[in-house]
């Protein structure tokens, strides 16, 4: 599927967040169970990511697995985990070929060491590539990693290798799973639910957001041309006056 060519696309988003929801309600309104609407969702990331290229998107950064996640039925847990593993050994050769690098954030402590192994190879494989960043969120939450990366530093300032004057922004920046990619400019959430659900709340200080009734497994590469040409238009400040 290719997305409406769109002349603004330099002036569009370079690195777009997205809050994949839905799944669940798309397969019910099927009279489906609930994990094939995350397979069908798991398809619309293919056009997605291919998208991005010609809509100027340099890193997109997906929701796939929440911290909070865990709280769903065993049954859909270990069915996702079992996507996970399985997209990942099938789309591996494709994301590779195509240019695509391939990042994941979040906790892999709690995780399958068999999906961590998994997941480990695909970044290693796809890390020379540089047309597209995807970065997919895996036993994340926003929360987590702060709590995360502030144990990090703390334990540099133990060590005294880190002077506690010194810490500012960045210094906490350096320490976040997200080390190496720039801040969202747009976030995206499909489904109708306006909330951000611990998702980069640190990145997204000066983000766009855009909620969409579009469920995951229906939403388009043209939705998401038309959110970028969006995001084109919109006066970003910074928190600043425009002179
Ligand atoms: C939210 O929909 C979606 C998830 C918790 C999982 C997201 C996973 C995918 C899109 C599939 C796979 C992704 C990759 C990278 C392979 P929901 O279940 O909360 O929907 P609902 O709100 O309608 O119940």
């Amino acid at each position: 599927m290719s997305a409406d060519p769109d002349p603004s696309a330099q002036h569009g988003p370079r690195h777009v967040a997205i809050i994949m929801d839905g799944n669940g309600r798309w397969a019910q309104a099927r009279g489906r169970p609930r994990l094939f609407g995350h397979h069908a969702g798991a398809k619309r990331v293919r056009d997605v990511v291919q998208a991005c290229p010609e809509l100027g998107i340099k890193y997109l950064t997906i929701f796939a697995f929440s911290t909070e996640n865990w709280k769903r039925t065993q049954v859909e847990v270990a069915g996702l985990m079992s996507l996970f593993r399985r997209y990942i050994a099938k789309e591996t050769k494709d994301l590779f070929s195509e240019g695509i690098r391939v990042h994941f954030i979040g906790d892999r402590d709690r995780l399958d060491p068999k999906l961590v192994e998994l997941m480990r190879g695909l970044e290693e494989m796809t890390r020379d590539n540089d047309l597209v960043h995807l970065t997919i969120a895996l036993n994340y939450g926003s929360r987590d990693e702060v709590a995360r990366a502030t144990k990090l530093l703390a334990r540099d300032v133990a060590r005294g290798e880190l002077d506690p004057e010194d810490v500012d922004e960045e210094t906490l920046t350096r320490y976040l799973d997200t080390r190496v990619l720039p801040d969202p400019d747009l976030v995206i959430r499909t489904s109708g639910e306006a909330r951000i659900s611990n998702f980069l709340l640190w990145q997204s200080a000066y983000a766009e957001y855009e909620f969409v009734d579009t469920l995951w497994p229906d939403f388009t590469p043209d939705e998401l041309a038309r959110l970028c040409r969006n995001y084109g238009s919109r006066d970003r400040r910074f928190g600043a006056v425009r002179a």
